[in-house]
């Protein structure tokens, strides 16, 4: 009987080569900047792919983990009705719904939102081309100047009147607060909100 010791292989030799061959494979994987599909990413900085569902669609991004709602929706996703005013949260020109809750989105992460109904302005009107009533309300109040922050206060201003906290001028004021109009729409604004409550609550 031959021993594995007189062939020149033994158990030792098979596991030290098998691990060296591993470990040169890994390695070499590395030193190409590849990753198995089994092995995840721990670098903080690759990429994240997420699935955002925007106005019902389902939208596939891939983007790095840092990148903020505001800018996966204007610069991935294409829908460049919210604005970008502050980028710091004292805005709201980029106020959209997360699951029907108003969202400054210059303050979430994308990944943050994944798997919940984002809205965003483009989402509100009909197929047919009917706008939301809030849509319209702003149209025939002249709740505008220059507009730019228009879809941000009509995405609160839906949100406001959703809230309940539409029941007078003065609670409408309160809690629209948090979007600011440098062209001072802001009486145009109310008259607004007030035409289409009880619009929203027909449709
Ligand atoms: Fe988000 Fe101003 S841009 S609050
Ligand atoms: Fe110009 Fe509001 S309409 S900032």
């Amino acid at each position: 009987m031959t021993s594995s010791t007189n062939t020149g292989w033994s158990r030792r030799n098979f596991l030290t080569t098998t691990a060296a061959s591993t470990m040169s494979v890994t390695l070499l994987n590395r030193a190409r900047g590849e990753t198995s599909s089994t092995e995840k990413s721990t670098d903080p900085m690759a990429p994240l792919s997420l699935k955002l569902r925007i106005n019902g669609r389902e939208h596939r991004l891939t983007l790095d983990g840092r990148t903020t709602l505001l800018d996966a929706l204007r610069e991935h996703a294409g829908l460049t009705g919210t604005k970008k005013g502050c980028d710091h949260g004292q805005c709201g020109a980029c106020t959209v719904l997360v699951d029907n809750r108003r969202v400054l989105s210059c303050l979430s992460f994308a990944s943050m939102v994944e798997g919940r109904d984002i809205t965003t302005i483009e989402g509100l009107a009909r197929t047919d081309g009917t706008l939301h009533p809030m849509q319209q309300a702003f149209i025939d109040n002249d709740a505008f100047q220059c507009g730019y922050c228009t879809p941000g206060q009509i995405m609160s201003a839906i949100a406001c009147v959703k809230e309940g906290h539409a029941e007078n001028d003065a609670q409408i004021r309160e809690y629209m607060s948090g979007n600011l109009c440098r062209c001072a729409a802001y009486p145009n604004i109310v008259d607004a909100i007030k035409q289409a409550k009880p619009q929203m609550k027909e449709a």
